[in-house]
């Protein structure tokens, strides 16, 4: 079989990192993207990937002409890894919108822009796949998380209407998944990028100096293990490995933790669903049968 062509975001760390290297171990060609690449990405010159600058917070327009250029190296885009993402926390009442706005910009619309983008390319080819890194996140909101949660909880309406949109107008040609971790050991909490801020208001410090302990206290702590997280997501977008001889399944957790939080959310909706089914049908209009 043919090299597949990979296109990942953010490849400076973490999950990105390790796509970049497991996919060119794999005798795989790999197109390795991330903001300030000159200096952020040289570590993975040696690896053979090629290397290119792509900040996902640019405009519409040029990240459609940097598509273009990824698109002209080898040809085709077989796999596109939407990953590149960070945290911003504060709580709702406390957290200015702009660092909302920032989140989104990057989590979601950064995604959102690089997908249109290669949607024509694997159209074309009539073949491609597309991965979102969501989150257990993408499920739930937990205090302080409104920027990320929200971020992530759009990224998974983005893979819900583009499942479905391809189902419906191109015989699923492209197929999308969104991977939904837990907590992975990467450089996402790193002490070294500003997570809490000062609270705003007064009554929130407390709060966020909790907060910015036990962040401090998860990273490097976290139960997901990074190289075995990446090799599950490669085999499931590829098909390959564990799961070889399975469909690729719109959504899929990853890690315990992601597991049980998600597990915990469809069964808390679940009950929902059956404790107030009487009042929730109790809604729909009534058509009289004719006499
Ligand atoms: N680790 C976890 O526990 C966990 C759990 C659930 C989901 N995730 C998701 O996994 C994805 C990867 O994160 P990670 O855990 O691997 O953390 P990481 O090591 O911090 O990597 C994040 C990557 O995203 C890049 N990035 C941030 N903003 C960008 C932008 N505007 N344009 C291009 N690249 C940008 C970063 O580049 P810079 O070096 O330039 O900042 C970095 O390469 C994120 O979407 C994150 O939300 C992580």
């Amino acid at each position: 079989m043919e090299p597949r062509v990979w296109l990942i975001t953010g490849c400076s760390s973490g999950f990105g990192e390790q796509f970049v290297r497991q996919n060119i171990a794999r005798g795989d060609k790999v197109i390795a993207t991330g903001r300030n690449a000159a200096t952020k990405l040289a570590h993975l010159k040696d690896t053979g990937a090629a290397i290119l600058d792509l900040d996902v917070t640019i405009s519409e327009a040029e990240i459609f002409s940097k598509i273009n250029e990824a698109h002209q190296i080898y040809g085709r885009i077989d796999v596109l890894v939407n990953n590149a993402g960070y945290i911003e926390s504060g709580a709702v009442e406390d957290i200015f919108i702009d660092r909302i706005q920032r989140s989104l910009d990057t989590n979601f619309f950064g995604s959102l822009k690089v997908t249109r983008a290669v949607l024509s390319i694997m159209r074309e080819q009539k073949s491609g796949v597309v991965g979102f890194i969501g989150s257990m996140g993408g499920w739930t909101g937990y205090p302080a998380s409104i920027a990320y949660s929200s971020s992530k909880f759009a990224l998974e309406c983005l893979a819900d209407c583009l499942q479905a949109e391809f189902a419906a107008l191109f015989e699923n040609c492209v197929r999308f998944i969104i991977f939904e971790p837990g907590y992975f050991r990467t450089e996402v909490f790193a002490p070294t990028k500003p997570l809490v801020l000062p609270a705003n208001i007064p009554g929130y410090e407390p709060f966020n100096q909790v907060l910015a302990k036990g962040l401090n206290e998860l990273y490097g702590n976290e139960a997901g293990d990074l190289v075995k997280g990446v090799a599950r997501m490669i085999d499931v977008l590829t098909g390959t490995g564990m799961a070889a001889g399975k469909e690729l399944p719109p959504r899929l957790p990853l890690g315990t933790d992601g597991l049980e939080s998600i597990r915990a959310k469809c069964q808390a909706t679940l009950k929902i669903c059956e404790d107030w089914e009487d009042l929730i049908t109790s809604t729909d209009v009534v058509i009289e049968a004719k006499q």
